[in-house]
Parts: structure tokens; C-alpha cells; sequence
């Protein structure tokens, strides 16, 4: 596989992202210059604890036209100055991806512009790529509210998932902890700041002695399910309120055990990955969990011990963002892939549709 020469053409385009709970927008140009970049992260859910979709679609609806207006504003741009629209078509939650779409599809139909649907998870994966110069191909961990895989990235549209989660997501783990705590949400943010602060990392360990599903097992796939059972029977022994430095070390076990099994899933990862691509040595984590400092930290470590360089988007474009869609777009649009009017959303929509589905048959032993 040859050097990538970067090609920086000079075109604007617009991004939208609804898939979950953040409504965002950015105009993002060929030089890999952000003009404008807005989100919005709804509030309505936090008495939730979790996302409700309906809730989320409606105020998707509400702010989504303000935002577009504030961003053009921002980037000094009218309609008919965008290259494109870049949309998250899915997967996501199906009331949330149609906002976005039709809105899109909306603005093109009026002024004519070229649309691009966008996979949300490409958005992620190829977030690096605006920020960093990554060349293809690399390893990537992607890890975020409803994913946690490990894939080979070709190029684009081009996929080789490696491992899944046979359950839940990464980040799912962190909100239902957060939730069993009290601490709101999205989770992460408040289990990693309370992780940060414990001072006692062995008294929280050996308090807390929580297990690492199919650590030291073959194979890439992920399982998180078995360690969020065991957050909730630590909490369930509290009779009452659980003092403050217990829900500390709680936050520490539970983050180390994270960081312990996906850094046991990358090694098996990279000793795939670097088989086969040797003179390629970059391994890249994204989404949303990857804004957790202490786990970069981790898979930093495990990149060096393996021989690869280490690149992960700077936190605020880790979490969802439009900026991520509108760089996917023109990426997409460079190699001249736009799409017709009449492009679907799809709620489930998988970066490497070969992919056997992981389950805990599929796990090797
Ligand atoms: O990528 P993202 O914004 O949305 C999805 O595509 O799902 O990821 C959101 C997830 C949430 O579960 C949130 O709790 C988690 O990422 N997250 C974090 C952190 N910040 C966000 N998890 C761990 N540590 C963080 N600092
Ligand atoms: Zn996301």
C-alpha cells in the first residue's frame, strides 16, 4: 500500500448530526478548516438516566433550524456557497437520524445542493483523519454510548471489524454505573472525574474486586454486562445512602476494570492487526468513551508496548459532533461518492456488514 498524498480541495460543506441525544451542526472545509461548530446536548434526559427517543427527535426538531442559521452565520457562508451537505443517515435512534435527514434533504431540495450520506460510525472513525493526518490504513477501537468494536480501517467505506461487544457498549457500562450511583447523565464524564479523585487505588481494588468478562480469552470481542451486574450488586449491599468515598473507589474499580479489558482486547488486536499490516503500525481509539483521559492513557501504553503510534481526536471531538459528519462528507466526496434525494436511514447500519454478529457462542476459547 502506497504514502497517501493529502489533497486538500477547497470546498465547504455542512454537517448534521441527530443521531442521539446531541444536535449539532459545523461547516468543515477541504483544508480541513472547522468555520463554524455548534452542539447542543439536550438536557431533557438527565432526569431520565438514558436517552428517550421521543424526547430526543422532538428536540432535535426544536433547535435544529436555529443551529443552522448560527452556524452559516458563524462560517460567513449562504446556502448556495456549501459544496455539500453531509447528513448522519444512521444507525442511531430512528425519530433523531429522520430530523437531520429531512431537514437536509430540505435545504438541498431548495438550493440544490449535493447531499452526502453519512454512517455516524465513519463519522467517528475518520475524525483522526481531519485532525491528525492519519494516514490509511490503522486499528481502531471504537468505543461509545451504543458501540464498542474493534476494526481494521481499510479506507473509506472500506471495514474489517475484528471484534464487537457481545452485549453492552462501552459507554453504556459508564452511564448504567453512573445511574446505580446517582451521578446522572451521560455517565462518563462523572465516573471519570470521580475515578480521578480516588486517592487509594488499592483499597478501592481490593473493596471493589470486580470482574473482567472474557479477559485472557482468544479472540476481540468485548462484554460488559457480567461487570455492570456486579456495580449494581455492590450498590444493592448499601442499605442507604453509600458514603461518598465508597462511590469514589467504586468509580476507580469499575474505570480499571474498563481499562483492563479493552486493554487485553487491543493486544489481541494488534498482534492481528500487525500481521497483516506491519509497515502500518497506528492504532486510533474513538467515540465517545475515548474522551476518558485515564483509558487513553492505558491504550496509549498498550500502542507503545506493541510498536504503534497512538492518535485519538481531541476530547471534544471524541463525544458526537458535526464536525465528524462534514469531514466523513468530504472524504466521501473527494472519491465523488453524493447521494440521490431518495436515500433511506437506517436505524442499525454496520461499518463491515460481512461481519459474523458477536455473541457469546461466537467467543473463541
Ligand atoms: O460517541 P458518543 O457521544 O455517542 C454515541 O455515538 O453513542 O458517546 C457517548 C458515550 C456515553 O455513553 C458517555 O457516557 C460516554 O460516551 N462518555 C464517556 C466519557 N465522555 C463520554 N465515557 C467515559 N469517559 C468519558 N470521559
Ligand atoms: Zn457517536
Amino acid at each position: 500500500m502506497g504514502v497517501e498524498t493529502a489533497i486538500f480541495l477547497p470546498m465547504n460543506v455542512l454537517g448534521i448530526e441527530t443521531s442521539c441525544d446531541e444536535t449539532a451542526v459545523a461547516v468543515v472545509t477541504g483544508e480541513k478548516k472547522i468555520l463554524a461548530h455548534r452542539i447542543l446536548s439536550q438536557k431533557e434526559h438527565n432526569t431520565f438516566g438514558g436517552v428517550v427517543p421521543e424526547v430526543a427527535a422532538r428536540a432535535h426538531l426544536n433547535h435544529i433550524d436555529t443551529l443552522i442559521e448560527e452556524a452559516m452565520a458563524e462560517a460567513k457562508l449562504d446556502f448556495k456557497d456549501l459544496d455539500a451537505i453531509a447528513v448522519t443517515a444512521g444507525p442511531g435512534l430512528i425519530g433523531g437520524v429522520f430530523v437531520g435527514v429531512m431537514t437536509a434533504k430540505a435545504i438541498s431540495a431548495v438550493h440544490g445542493t449535493k447531499l452526502v450520506a453519512v454512517n455516524h460510525l465513519e463519522g467517528h472513525a475518520l475524525t483522526v483523519r481531519l485532525t491528525d493526518d492519519v494516514p490509511f490504513p490503522y486499528l481502531l477501537l471504537l468505543a461509545s454510548g451504543g458501540h464498542c468494536q474493534l476494526l481494521i480501517v481499510e479506507g473509506v467505506g472500506k471495514y474489517k471489524r475484528l471484534g464487537a461487544t457481545i452485549d453492552d457498549a462501552a459507554g453504556e457500562a459508564f452511564d448504567k454505573t453512573s445511574k446505580l450511583m446517582g451521578l446522572g447523565y451521560p455517565g462518563g464524564p462523572p465516573v471519570e472525574r470521580m475515578a480521578a479523585s480516588c486517592g487509594t487505588p488499592e483499597r478501592a481494588r481490593k473493596k471493589f474486586p470486580l470482574p473482567r468478562p472474557l479477559m485472557g480469552r482468544a479472540g476481540c470481542d468485548f462484554s460488559f454486562s457480567g461487570l455492570k451486574t456486579a456495580v449494581r450488586r455492590a450498590v444493592d449491599a448499601y442499605q442507604g445512602e453509600i458514603p461518598q468515598e465508597d462511590i469514589v473507589d467504586l468509580c476507580f474499580a469499575f474505570q480499571d476494570a474498563i481499562g483492563d479489558i479493552m486493554a487485553d482486547r487491543v493486544r489481541h488486536a494488534i498482534d492481528i492487526y500487525m500481521a497483516s499490516h506491519p509497515a502500518q503500525p497506528t492504532l486510533v481509539v474513538a467515540g465517545g468513551v475515548a474522551a476518558n483521559k485515564a483509558l487513553r492513557a492505558r491504550l496509549e501504553k498498550c500502542a507503545a508496548d506493541g510498536g504503534l503510534k497512538f492518535s485519538a481526536p481531541p476530547l471534544k471531538l471524541c463525544t458526537d459532533n458535526a464536525a465528524m459528519i462534514a469531514w466523513a462528507g468530504i472524504e466521501r466526496l473527494k472519491l465523488g461518492l453524493v447521494d440521490t434525494i431518495d436515500f433511506p436511514v437506517h436505524a442499525r447500519w454496520p461499518l463491515d456488514p460481512d461481519a459474523p454478529v458477536a455473541s457469546a457462542k461466537s467467543e473463541k476459547i
